[in-house]
């Protein structure tokens, strides 16, 4: 199995080596090699069912029941964003964002987060009675209200209209320039990739097939023809005709 640990190297925040996992005796990870420079932004592309979220999964350490072999070395404090939201419908949103967090200050840790994602007066809602991007802003309160090291994302915004993921994509980067996580966004989205990434990798037959750094003056647009370089090869990379 894969060694988990908290040690890491000066440089590297993330160390994953000749990570092989699979499902059956089908092998889905295959001898997989990545390092993630501690407050690097990654987006992860890769066609559906290409590894992307088994891979995070690895990360997160959530598939002790995979099977597999490999290094990886991940920060202890880390969090993880999915597509869905995942709150407790049974707990209001402050409690849904403290939620295993301690200390005498956790209540004004959790408003203060929530204040950041601009939802501030909505503690003591409940889930469902916020619209899903406002659930989704609660995830990401949840995510960093710890200051994790590492926050892994898997299509965090793949269920939100397209404003509100452009609105979105804003406040993640606030937030991220703000608290300087280690960041691994899994997405299908290419342009969201280039708009937020440092770098992107791209997962193909169970390995890291391709790695793009992205150098975009701020702010980043399509109409940036660099932008559009970038998409054109990086959906070639992907197999998708334009
Ligand atoms: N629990 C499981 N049992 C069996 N096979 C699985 C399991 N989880 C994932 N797989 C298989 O492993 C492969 C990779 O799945 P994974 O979910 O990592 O892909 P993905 O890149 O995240 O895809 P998507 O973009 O559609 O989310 C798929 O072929 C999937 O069917
Ligand atoms: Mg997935």
């Amino acid at each position: 199995m894969a060694t988990h640990t908290g040690g890491l190297t000066a440089t590297h925040t993330v160390h994953v080596q000749g990570l092989v996992r699979g499902f059956g005796d089908r092998a889905v990870l295959n001898g997989l090699d990545l390092r993630i420079a501690g407050g690097e932004f990654v987006a992860l592309l890769g066609r559906s069912g290409s590894g992307k979220s088994t891979l995070l999964r690895a990360l997160a350490g959530l598939d002790r029941d995979v099977a597999g072999s490999g290094l990886v070395e991940v920060p202890e404090k880390s969090s993880v964003v999915f597509q869905d939201a995942r709150l407790l419908p049974w707990q209001r949103v402050l409690d849904n964002v403290i939620l295993g967090l301690g200390g005498p200050d956790a209540h004004e840790r959790g408003r203060a987060a929530l204040a950041e994602v601009g939802l501030s007066g909505r503690e003591r809602s409940w889930p469902n009675e916020l619209s899903g991007g406002e659930q989704q802003r609660v995830a990401l309160a949840r995510s960093l209200v710890s200051e994790p090291e590492l926050l892994l994302a898997d299509e965090p915004f793949g269920a939100l209209d397209a404003l509100t993921r452009i609105k979105m994509h804003g406040l993640l980067r606030e937030l991220c320039a703000r608290h300087r996580p280690t960041v691994l966004l899994v997405t299908h989205d290419v342009d969201e990739a280039i708009t937020l990434a440092d770098r992107i990798v791209l997962l193909d037959a169970g390995r890291i097939a391709v790695e793009q750094a992205i150098d975009l003056p701020a702010p980043r647009s399509h109409r940036q023809p660099r932008f559009l370089a970038y998409r054109e090869s990086l959906l070639n990379a992907l197999g998708v005709e334009e």
